[in-house]
């Protein structure tokens, strides 16, 4: 598909709000901060995922679970990154891509989840550990 360029505008002002409440996240902001350096290629890395998931460019073809099996975060991170999600693509995109970009989120935030924590703790949480 071939995207006008009011939509990829607005991808990459979804991405960087995404990024600018992310860092305001009290549990988000640390991840963010000791995983991601060179922020301008990685702005530009993840407006070319979502640029995919909308538009159907097919800009990204890398495996975007990969880097995340390398990272040490809470479970409780999932509520917070989709809350911070759903907000910055609500203010930014079309509400038709708003809602296509949310349902992918929910889907790839639960698969993410299931195979970062696919146990459960003694108290019934998730957990990287049996
Ligand atoms: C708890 C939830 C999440 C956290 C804390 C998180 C955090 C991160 C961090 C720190 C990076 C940078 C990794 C690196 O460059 O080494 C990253 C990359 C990325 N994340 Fe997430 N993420 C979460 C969920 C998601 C979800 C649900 C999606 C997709 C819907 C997603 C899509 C991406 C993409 C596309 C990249 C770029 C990967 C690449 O460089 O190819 N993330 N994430």
């Amino acid at each position: 598909m071939n995207p006008g360029s009011d939509d990829e505008a607005a991808i990459e002002r979804m991405v960087r709000l995404f990024y600018q409440r992310g860092l305001a996240d009290p549990v988000l902001g640390p991840i963010f901060r000791s995983a991601i350096h060179d922020w301008e290629p990685h702005i530009a890395r993840v407006a070319d995922f979502w640029s995919g998931v909308v538009h159907g460019t097919g800009r990204y073809s890398a495996n975007a679970y990969a880097p995340h099996a390398k990272l040490d975060f809470p479970p409780e991170a999932f509520g917070h990154w989709l809350a911070v999600f759903e907000s910055a693509a609500a203010e930014t995109l079309k509400p038709e891509h708003a809602a296509r970009a949310l349902h992918v989120a929910r889907h790839m935030a639960q698969s993410f989840r299931m195979g970062l924590f696919p146990f459960q703790d003694a108290k019934g949480r998730p957990s990287r550990k049996p």
